[in-house]
């Protein structure tokens, strides 16, 4: 099985981001995850098309777009313009879902589904057709660094066996918490995509130790 390691870039020293995104391709992460939050449908306000269009410039790596924005349907062409390779939305809220997610993959990135550690795995289930991923917050979206919430786990379980009677089913993404002890637990519960900021951008050691523990914890 091959496991996808997405490093998300909000908790990179942005000062610095071309040379801690190329650590990161180094150490042999996947994907760069990229953070997009409006002030709204979360409080925190982090980054848009602008920094995807700049990331797209400094790596070869797909990069992983996580919009926790309100009425996504307004920028997804913005994100599909400057490079984005998957385009993962919310369906909290947003009525719009079936159609957006038709759009992004029409576009010929990847369509995500991204469920907050309170939305039922069943709200899903309608949707699940129309994406190419699944990822189960394993934090309350909004900042980096916060505690992985356990209770997740078991919902992590229903989204697999959700996943497993699509044709071709789709990728199951945890974000939130993730460190080399969280990531077994995940994975054991059918995940097998990852994303983390502070585990490898925190590291006290380092970017690639960081990634490379992560990784070990995988195997
Ligand atoms: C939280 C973001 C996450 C966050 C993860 O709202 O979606 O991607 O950057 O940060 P860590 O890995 O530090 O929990
Ligand atoms: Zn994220």
């Amino acid at each position: 099985m091959n496991f996808i390691l997405s490093a998300s870039i909000l908790s990179a020293n942005f000062a610095n981001l071309q040379s801690e995104i190329n650590a990161c391709e180094k150490a042999g992460v996947d994907w760069i995850h990229i953070d997009v939050m409006d002030g709204h449908f979360v409080p925190n306000l982090t980054m848009g098309p602008f920094i995807v269009e700049a990331c797209r410039k400094i790596t070869q790596l797909p990069l992983d777009c996580h919009l926790m924005i309100e009425q996504p349907e307004n920028l997804v062409d913005a994100f599909i313009k400057a490079g984005a390779t998957n385009i993962t939305i919310h369906p909290e809220n947003n009525p719009n879902i079936r159609e957006t997610l038709s759009y992004i993959k029409g576009a010929g990135c990847r369509a995500g589904i991204a469920i907050n550690p309170s939305t039922p795995a069943e709200v899903i289930e309608p949707l699940i057709d129309y994406a190419d991923m699944i990822l189960v917050m394993t934090v309350n979206p909004g900042y980096s660094g916060q505690k992985f919430i356990p209770e997740v786990v078991g919902k992590i379980t229903k989204v697999f066996a959700l996943a497993q009677k699509c044709q071709t089913p789709p990728i199951i993404e945890v974000d939130g918490g993730i460190n080399s002890e969280t990531i077994s637990l995940v994975k054991t519960a059918g995940a097998n995509a990852f994303v983390s900021a502070s585990a490898i951008f925190h590291y006290p050691a380092g970017i690639d130790l960081g990634v490379k523990k992560l990784r070990a914890s995988l195997l």
